[in-house]
């Protein structure tokens, strides 16, 4: 028989499912669909009419992998270059980061890239990070209108070791798979390797959960 912390015990051979807490960032350009594509994942609603952000959101959502449950904690940042002094108070300490650009505009995929730089050059080196190229639904039927070709995009992110989707908040394309796939890259186990933002801690039982815990 296993005993927990709060000296319960549990039977042999019953396998409980973990829950691990992340904290995850969006950044990127103004307008390039970052808070789109959160109220899509947390909320499944899109708005041709969503407002700029000011400061930065909060939401949470979790999923469920396999025999664990991964609490995703978002900051959904602004895009607007005066909050860019405030990024590193929501992604220092963070676990996962998707850098988010608009394939209809070169200039947001530049500034997708200095993120990364930014990221690498000051975040947790452990964070998981995901490029999504967004509005994927606007060259569906206009392939004129695309600016950044997969191609270049998938080679910067395989070159950079970060994973990358195109996605559309729009029609919800790859935007569930995109936190599905950032939620099992990352390190579950307690400490999991995550460098100084910290792996998923085990949370025991009566615990409240704080960041990146598990149970
Ligand atoms: P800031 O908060 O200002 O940094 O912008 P943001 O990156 O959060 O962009 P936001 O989600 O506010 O979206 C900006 C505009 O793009 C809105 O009009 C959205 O409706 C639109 N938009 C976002 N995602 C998509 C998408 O996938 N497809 C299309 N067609 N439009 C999108
Ligand atoms: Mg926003």
């Amino acid at each position: 028989m296993a005993t927990n912390r709060s000296g319960a015990a549990r039977p042999n051979g019953v396998s409980q499912t973990k829950v691990c807490q992340f904290r995850l960032v969006l950044l990127g350009e103004i307008a390039v669909g970052k808070s789109s594509l959160v109220l899509r994942f947390v909320k499944g609603h899109f708005t041709e009419y969503q407002a700029s952000t000011i400061g930065a959101a909060f939401l949470t959502q979790t999923v469920s992998l396999d025999n664990t449950t991964v609490k995703f904690e978002i900051w959904d940042t602004a895009g607007q270059e005066m909050y860019h002094s405030l990024a590193p108070m929501y992604y220092r300490g963070a676990q996962a980061a998707i850098v988010v650009y608009d394939i209809t505009n070169q200039d947001s995929f530049r500034r997708a890239r200095n993120w990364v730089k930014e990221l690498k050059q000051q975040a947790a080196p452990s964070i998981v990070i995901a490029l999504a190229g967004n509005k994927s639904d606007l060259v569906a039927n206009n392939s004129h209108l695309r600016m950044v070709e997969v191609e270049e995009a998938e080679a910067y992110a395989d070159e950079n070791r970060l994973l990358f989707m195109e996605t559309s908040a729009k029609t919800a394309m790859n935007v569930n798979d995109i936190f599905l796939a950032i939620a099992n890259k990352l390190p579950k186990s307690e400490g999991g390797g995550a460098g100084t933002a910290g792996g998923a801690r085990r949370l025991y039982d009566g615990e409240q959960p704080r960041n990146h815990c598990c149970k």
